[in-house]
């Protein structure tokens, strides 16, 4: 393929993941939004192939055959609520690619550089292999924790700013070094050093983040995936490479600071770490008060008597696979003259919009599925609110107590309404670990058992009514 011709190629894949991230700002034009990307990673790859040689293109099929058959298992397999661990690890292999193209493109660069184009080549490499350690074993960290393999709570080592800065100044010193020679053995061993410098930087700074900040690195870190891809681009000399890197980079940025928003928390002290601690504080406190039990039947009898129910869906409801059954819920109530909404709060489940998809899956109407802001005010004169395994997202703590390790979080006031009813399996706490006071509120009953279960019973009691 001429070389005019796949920059045409690239500059439409580009304007296409533009028009990707348009579409997937909005539920109602998602889809689009999906097709428009996957079209236009289509004729990027393709356009990529075609540009090599024949030799080339032999190993590049045989390592995307590699590849396929390694992601196509392992995505057809992976639950959506394993999605933030998988996203994760793809972060991991975005910084590893970065870190290898890094060194071969020191040790054997694609064209012959000198003077100022030498120097920014040389900076392009080493920033590039110290975003892409860094972004390497952060995911991996942060996908460990996700999957619960790695403690969730936040690791504070003592006098950790102080190790955070050293790391970032020997970083500094060591590039000035790598800068400063001629010779590619001590250009190499810089930047091993500065690798490995990079890597523990990256582990210690996602390890100091603790389970109820995970969203925001998530998002963070693809934040830095996409610049490592930028890097690369810079590397290789590829603009779509650079356009995309720097697309995924600004996103991912902009998401973390919605969701930096969305928890009430500074950017900074999230990426700094030690927030997010999980604590039992309010645990003793809580621990003899009463708790109130319902059952599927006189549930039934609240809703149809009810004039407005608030449906709040959670991890939990993603975990039963509930939504279905909760849809059903919803139309039957909407025919009996109820008005059903939901209230979706930002960090609901474990990924941006989890529930959101899941809801539109099952075919719950847009128009009704609400955000936190839009519902919150409405609360106090909802008769019903049905809490379907939510827990952290519904903490009155988040608001009244200061102690607490998501104090300022807003949160979903469900305690407003005229009686909140809680479905999940026990009293144990959601992904903060933090004690949930909703449950000992004398307005809160409890419906114990598994949300799909419990959904379906509900289902049961309204048609036999
Ligand atoms: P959580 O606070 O995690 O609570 C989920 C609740 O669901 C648990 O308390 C659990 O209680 C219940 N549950 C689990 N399996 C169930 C089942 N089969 N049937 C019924 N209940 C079940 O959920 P949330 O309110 O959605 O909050 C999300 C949390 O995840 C926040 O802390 C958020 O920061 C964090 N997080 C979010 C994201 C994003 S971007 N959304 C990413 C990573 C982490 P039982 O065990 O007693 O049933």
């Amino acid at each position: 393929m001429s070389a005019g011709l796949v920059s045409v190629a690239y500059v439409v894949a580009s304007i296409l993941f533009i028009l990707s991230l348009g579409g997937l700002s909005h539920q109602e034009s998602a889809r689009r939004g999906n097709i428009y990307g996957v079209v236009g990673i289509i004729i990027a790859v393709v356009a990529t192939v075609a540009a090599v040689g024949v030799n080339d293109m032999v190993t590049i099929v045989i390592a995307m055959l590699l590849g396929a058959s390694v992601g196509i298992p392992v995505a057809n397999k992976v639950q959506m609520t394993q999605m933030p661990q998988l996203v994760a690890l793809l972060h991991s292999f975005v910084g590893l690619a970065a870190v290898l193209v890094g060194f071969s493109g020191y040790i054997e660069p694609l064209k012959a550089t000198t003077g100022t184009e030498h120097t920014i080549h040389l900076v392009e490499v080493f920033l590039g292999i110290f975003i892409g350690a860094v972004t390497f074993t952060g995911s991996l960290v942060a996908a460990g924790k996700l999957d619960g393999r790695i403690d969730a709570k936040a690791l504070t080592l003592p006098g950790r700013h102080l190790m955070n800065l050293v790391a970032i100044i020997a970083s500094v010193l060591l590039g000035a070094w790598f800068l400063g020679t001629d010779s590619l053995a001590i250009g190499l061993t810089a930047l091993v050093i500065m690798t490995l410098i990079a890597a523990v930087l990256g582990v210690h700074l996602i390890m100091a983040i603790g389970g109820a900040d995970m969203p925001v690195v998530v998002s963070m870190l693809n934040s830095y995936s996409g610049w490592a891809a930028a890097s690369i681009g810079f590397m290789l000399g590829n603009d779509l490479l650079i356009v995309v890197g720097a697309l995924v980079g600004s996103s991912g940025a902009i998401l973390s600071y919605i969701m930096c928003k969305a928890m009430n928390r500074s950017f900074v002290s999230v990426i700094l770490g030690g927030f997010g601690q999980t604590s039992s504080s309010s645990a003793a406190a809580e621990g003899d008060q009463t708790v109130h039990e319902t059952t599927a039947d006189e549930l039934s009898e609240e809703l149809l008597n009810a004039n407005s129910v608030v449906i709040v869906p959670g991890y939990g409801m993603a975990v039963a696979q509930a939504q279905n059954s909760v849809s059903e819920i919803t139309k039957l109530l909407r025919e009996k003259g109820v008005t059903v909404r939901f209230g979706i709060h930002p960090v609901a489940g474990r990924l941006p919009g989890h529930m959101n998809v899941l809801l539109a899956e099952a075919h719950v109407p847009y128009d009704i599925v609400l955000e936190m802001d839009e519902i919150n005010e409405d609360l106090p004169g909802t008769d019903v609110v049905l809490v379907i395994g939510a827990n952290d997202t519904v903490n009155p703590a988040a608001a009244e107590d200061p102690a607490s390790p998501i104090a300022g979080m807003p949160v979903l006031e469900v305690w407003k309404a005229r009686q909140v009813v809680v479905l999940k399996r026990g009293m144990a706490t959601g992904y903060a670990g933090v004690e949930n006071p909703l449950f000992f509120k004398d307005n809160t009953y409890m419906l114990f058992g598994d949300a799909r279960e419990s959904v379906d019973k509900i289902l049961g009691a309204l048609r036999a009514s």
